[in-house]
């Protein structure tokens, strides 16, 4: 008798004990993930930590439309000065002739219970020699490559799927018939340009020469959305740099329409070089326009906040 006293004692206190671990330890917001997305762990997910939960927007839309293509004038004001504009093309104007081209749909507003899209991220990162990731990459539902950033030749490493390219007329190439070309306009030219890259052909050069063409799907074209640039810029990064990288902004923007992802080719290599897997010189690519250190800080937060996953090489 006496150590059965003693004993159901310690189980109740154990059970006490347990109770309190799981309030404590499991917000509700673990008990809903069910509802969020069908992955394991879902980005939408609340956060633990205001750090994400305040910079997280999902009101700002990634993608431009003829629906939301209109401009506060705080987002035109920050758009207009990033890259210097000699041209004074009419905003709205250029905007019909983008979508008398291109698709104008909402994308991905599938975001719910029943869906599950894990996407990976390729940046271009000397990191990437040697790692053998390309088998990994490719099991991917999306990967995003980021401008010249080439598979033909390095397929062991960096996987041979590509699903998006975000590019900008300077850092332009071809894609696939079935890759979504991704225009980040940092300028009103850009989107001239890629106007003319399907039409006339005639824009050559904008701060510099530019391919006045580009082979992909016009049915597959994508255009950031200033306000998404603007968000990424003073949001995530607290302005440091003049404006994001483009490897930075497709970070965000699978946030936004992906439930888990996973980073790869982003930072210095093992030796701290920063470079680009397909250059031979090493170059560092940690000054310039961007914050490449911030932008990697941020990174490495969105990491241990489980929020994504960050494969860095070798
Ligand atoms: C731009 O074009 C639109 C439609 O053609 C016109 O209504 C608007 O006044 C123009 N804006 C400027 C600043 O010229
Ligand atoms: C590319 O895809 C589009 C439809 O998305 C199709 O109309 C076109 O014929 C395809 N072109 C090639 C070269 O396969
Ligand atoms: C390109 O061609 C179009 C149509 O022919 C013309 O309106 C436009 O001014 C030209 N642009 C340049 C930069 O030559």
């Amino acid at each position: 008798m006496q150590v059965c006293y003693r004993y159901c004692y310690l189980t109740m206190v154990t059970c006490v004990i347990m109770v309190c671990m799981y309030l404590v330890f499991l917000s509700p917001a673990d008990e809903l993930t069910e509802d969020i997305c069908a992955c394991k762990h879902c980005v939408r997910q609340q956060s633990r930590s205001t750090w994400f939960n305040e910079l997280y927007d999902l009101s700002i839309p990634p993608l431009l439309t003829r629906e939301n293509y209109m401009l506060s004038g705080d987002v035109y004001k920050y758009w207009k000065d990033l890259q210097k504009n000699t041209n004074e093309a009419n905003y709205t104007e250029v905007v019909e002739r983008l979508f008398s081209l291109f698709p104008d749909n909402e994308h991905y507003l599938d975001a719910g219970p029943a869906r599950c899209r894990i996407c990976a991220v390729v940046g271009n990162s000397g990191n990437l020699k040697g790692s053998q990731y390309g088998h990994l990459i490719d099991l991917h539902d999306f990967v995003i490559r980021i401008n010249k950033g080439p598979t033909e030749g390095y397929e062991k490493d960096v996987g041979s799927k590509t699903t998006h390219r975000f590019i900008y007329p300077e850092s332009a190439m071809d894609v696939d018939n079935t890759t979504h070309l991704v225009l980040s306009p940092f300028k009103i030219l850009d989107m001239e340009w890629l106007i003319s890259a399907f039409t006339t052909k005639n824009i050559t050069r904008t701060y510099k020469k530019v391919r006045p063409s580009v082979n992909a799907n016009r049915h597959k074209v994508m255009i950031l959305h200033p306000a998404f640039i603007k968000y990424v810029h003073e949001i995530w990064l607290l302005k440091h740099g003049k404006y994001p990288s483009t490897g930075f902004l497709a970070i965000i923007f699978a946030l936004h329409i992906c439930d888990q992802i996973s980073a790869f080719g982003f930072g210095a290599d093992q030796y701290g070089n920063w470079y680009h897997y397909f250059e031979k010189t090493a170059y560092n690519l940690r000054t310039g326009a961007h914050s490449g250190s911030f932008e990697f800080d941020t990174m490495m937060q969105l990491y241990l906040e489980y929020k994504i996953q960050v494969f860095r090489g070798r």
